[in-house]
């Protein structure tokens, strides 16, 4: 194959701009075509795995299937304060059935685990994957973030996820159009006391 024809300034661009948004910067009722969530999906395929265990699956959720989602994670809310004795509170139960519904699609970010290489490397393995669906989302101009909210660590989901053993449910990546064109301002620190050179 021949060495591709990158372009570092876009690669530069995307990686940087890459932004976060959130539930309340989503364009309501006016669902994005599936064949972008298809190329976020693509793209997640490309990320690097160690022994090519690619550990990554997903499910999208869109249209109905948010209702559904949203009705699951508020009824196992109150029904795990009813067994479990942790905490109720109303506004939540709401946030919970109301907030998916803003997205156009949803998708669980699920880590299928084999055998041989530590949980670590899997983990890794789906977060890039991940990465790879923001800057698709974001490269579309698209609001989009990961949560870890809702059932990411329930024990009750974990059966309704398929998991088995170390699986795991690694949260939600929701996308939207945005409600506007502004886009966020990024925070990070230097990276001076993140790094070590180490030269002789
Ligand atoms: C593993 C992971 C979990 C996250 N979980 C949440 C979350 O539960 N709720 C939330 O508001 N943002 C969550 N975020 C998004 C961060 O808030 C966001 O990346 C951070 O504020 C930096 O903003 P930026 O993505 O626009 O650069 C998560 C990000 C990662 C990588």
């Amino acid at each position: 194959m021949q060495k591709p024809d990158f372009n570092i300034e876009e690669v530069n661009k995307i990686i940087r701009g890459r932004r976060s948004m959130f539930a309340a910067q989503f364009k309501e009722n006016d669902p994005i075509d599936d064949s972008i969530i298809e190329e976020m999906l693509e793209n997640a395929r490309w990320a690097p795995t160690h022994k090519l265990t690619q550990p990554w699956r997903f499910i999208v959720y869109t249209g109905e299937g948010l209702k559904k989602f949203a009705d699951y994670q508020a009824d196992m809310y109150k029904l795990r304060a009813e067994k479990n004795g942790t905490p109720f509170l109303e506004a939540t139960y709401e946030k919970f059935k109301q907030q998916p519904l803003k997205a156009s699609h949803m998708i669980a970010i699920i880590l299928k685990r084999s055998a041989g290489i530590p949980l670590m490397e899997e983990i890794a393995a789906v977060s890039m994957a991940v990465q790879n669906m923001y800057l698709t989302a974001s490269a579309h101009g698209l609001a989009a973030y990961w949560g870890t909210g809702g059932p990411t660590f329930w024990q009750e989901a974990r059966e309704d996820f398929g998991l088995e053993g170390e699986d795991a449910l690694m949260g939600f990546f929701y996308v939207a159009k945005p409600a506007s064109d502004t886009w966020p301002e990024g925070k990070r620190d230097s990276m001076d006391e993140k790094v070590a050179w180490i030269r002789e």
